[in-house]
């Protein structure tokens, strides 16, 4: 079994039962300010989770690919990694609990799809909840059973286990139940169950019962509309199918590993600590290439995605070191990435040079900064270890920051080595006052919340269409939507352009998206598929491979274009608009701030 077979069977199977096969999306969530990356296939559609309707109807399967940098710790085991895909299959207010659970069991055991063995099979169910008063989920139980699942390999388990979601703070989430591979390895202790990390069980699926809706004050508000969320991890389960013990044993790490090794000299299965080194550096330079290949352009940086980014590439690098590379080597894994992918992901080999030319140029600056940040560290060290605290200050982790560009995980590296630790809160404090933005770097944006759909966004997303075409009318058809970011507080527009705009250009845009807001345009949505909205005139900045539908908004006949939504009803409800700033955001491309009031 391959990747390739596996995303076919998988959607194969699905679209047997009646699912239609959607596009997997940016990796950078939409319209989404409190997460930076996609961690999940259910994350773009969390707007149709909510109740919107979906222009491919009620069944959907795609495969996602997904970046979860709060696992990053653990990248190196066997299982864990930063960029992975989910295969993923929905149901929006269709079938349920009965349906999604016989159909998971049905891909899994049967000789026509998988096949694996049932005897091998575990499965977990919400044990119930006081707090919540959510019920234990004796349906899931009872289905289970009803497939043949013995009761001894149904675990009944706490949130911590059985509850999935929502992604951010807010958003769709419920029980779920969760499918184990038992690798036969032995058990860890009388209590070792699915779940426990000693690796003896193996998750490969997890479908959830989206059934609330988490509200900011913490509550949950009952859906009326239940869906399912269900995923599946490709290079887990590909791992499992062919009994492999690892990810890295396997097609999708194969390649890369081969090309550190070249780079390096190093031999992989030689040095237990070199080994956890070389899968870093895989897994990293993974996620970097797709990160650097994502239609929303993301370059390294100091602030959100930007700075993820930045801080993987120079964690490779750190790593690189200790399998003794010295200078430049990351292209050459990065190429490799580039080959494996294409077929499925052609926009890596679109942007082969840009993606290359950026690790080289973010190598380069790390690799002379690092010598000089190495050495002050080093000097540090003797004071440090003569205090009782043996606690690096927040203040010199900043400084190591600031002036060296150590992303502060390097910094706690570093001090690790020398059984030091850092004071986070210190380094955090220092960093916020220095930052922009600085929450988009903290580690409380990987657990984030999903977008705040209010009605003030929702006015942004409207005025953000208003925008584009107001560009493309003051500055030419050349300006195309390079990415869009959306708070409550400012919309943010990156397009191609290559000149600052002059102040007449600016005001000119606000005047003609003023008077848009002044006539008050009705803005209406219809269903259809992407070539006719293109023939349609509508803007589409993106590309589908399926004969997919998509929504298109039309905002009176002022602007036309493919969106998810939701939007206002009409123009007028915006409010003025006003554009704040106009910024170079890369080569090529500059970027707007907006307020409405
Ligand atoms: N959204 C669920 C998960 O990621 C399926 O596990």
């Amino acid at each position: 079994m391959t990747g390739k077979e596996l995303r076919e069977k998988y959607i194969n199977f699905f679209v047997s039962k009646e699912h239609k096969q959607i596009s997997g999306k940016s990796l950078i969530p939409e319209n989404d300010p409190t997460v930076l990356f996609t961690t999940a296939g259910m994350h773009p559609l969390v707007p149709y989770l909510l109740g919107e309707e979906h222009p491919a109807g009620k069944r959907l399967v795609d495969f996602q690919r997904c970046i979860r940098t709060g696992d990053i710790d653990s990248v190196g085991d066997a299982t864990h990694l930063t960029f992975f895909e989910m295969l993923g299959n929905w149901s929006l207010g269709d079938y349920f609990k009965k349906e999604a659970l016989s159909w998971s069991y049905e891909f899994l055991t049967s000789k026509e799809w998988l096949g694996i063995n049932k005897e091998k099979l575990s499965v977990t169910v919400f044990e119930g909840e006081e707090s919540t008063g959510v019920p234990p989920d004796t349906e899931a139980k009872e289905i289970w059973k009803s497939l043949g699942i013995p009761e001894e390999r149904i675990y009944m388990l706490p949130r911590e286990d059985n509850w999935w979601g929502p992604a951010g703070e807010t958003g769709p989430c419920g029980p779920d139940s969760e499918m184990f591979i038992d690798t036969g390895k032995d058990a860890c202790n009388p209590a070792c169950r699915p779940g426990c990390p000693c690796g003896k069980y193996i998750e490969i699926w997890n479908d959830v019962f989206m059934q609330y809706n988490k509200q900011k004050d913490g509550s949950y508000e009952k859906m009326t509309r239940k869906c399912v969320d269900t995923g599946m991890g490709l290079e887990r389960t590909v791992t499992i199918l062919i009994g492999k013990k690892s990810v890295y044993d396997t097609e999708f790490f194969i390649p890369i590993i081969k090309k550190i090794e070249q780079a390096s000299g190093y031999t992989y299965g030689t040095n237990q600590d070199k080994d956890i080194s070389v899968r870093i550096i895989a897994d990293h330079i993974k996620t970097s290439v797709f990160i650097l290949g994502d239609e929303n352009e993301i370059k390294p940086s100091n602030i959100g995605q930007g700075y993820i980014l930045r801080r993987i590439i120079r964690r490779a690098i750190r790593h690189g070191r200790k399998l003794g590379t010295s200078g430049a080597f990351l292209s050459i894994p990065a190429s490799a990435v580039i080959e494996m992918y294409k077929d499925v992901y052609p926009q890596l080999l679109e942007k082969n040079d840009f993606i290359l030319k950026e690790l080289e140029i973010e190598e380069e600056r790390f690799i002379s900064t690092l010598a000089k940040g190495e050495a002050e560290f080093e000097k540090m060290v003797p004071n440090i270890l003569k205090g009782k605290d043996k606690i690096i200050p927040g203040r010199l982790a900043f400084r190591l920051y600031d002036t060296y560009g150590f992303p502060i995980e390097i910094t706690q590296e570093l001090a690790a080595e020398h059984s030091l630790a850092v004071d986070r809160n210190g380094f955090d404090e220092a960093f916020k006052k220095h930052q922009e933005l600085s929450k988009m770097g903290a580690d409380k944006v990987f657990k984030g919340g999903l977008a705040d759909s209010s009605e003030i966004t929702t006015k942004y997303h409207t005025a953000t269409h208003l925008l584009h075409t107001a560009l493309r009318m003051v500055l030419g058809e050349h300006v195309k939507q390079k990415g869009s970011n959306i708070t409550s507080e400012r919309l943010r527009f990156d397009f191609s352009h290559e000149l600052p705009m002059t102040p007449e250009e600016i005001k000119k845009v606000e005047d003609i998206v003023n008077k848009q807001i002044e006539t008050d345009h009705p803005v209406t949505m219809e269903v259809m598929t992407l070539e006719v909205a293109k023939e349609q005139g509508a803007i589409a900045f993106f590309e589908s491979k399926y004969e997919e539908k998509v929504k298109v908004y039309s905002v009176g006949n002022f602007s036309k274009e493919v969106c998810g939504g939701p939007h206002v009803d009409r123009t007028g409800m915006i409010g003025k608009f006003k554009i704040t700033k106009e910024q170079s955001s890369s080569a090529g491309v500059r970027r707007i701030r907006a307020e409405i009031a």
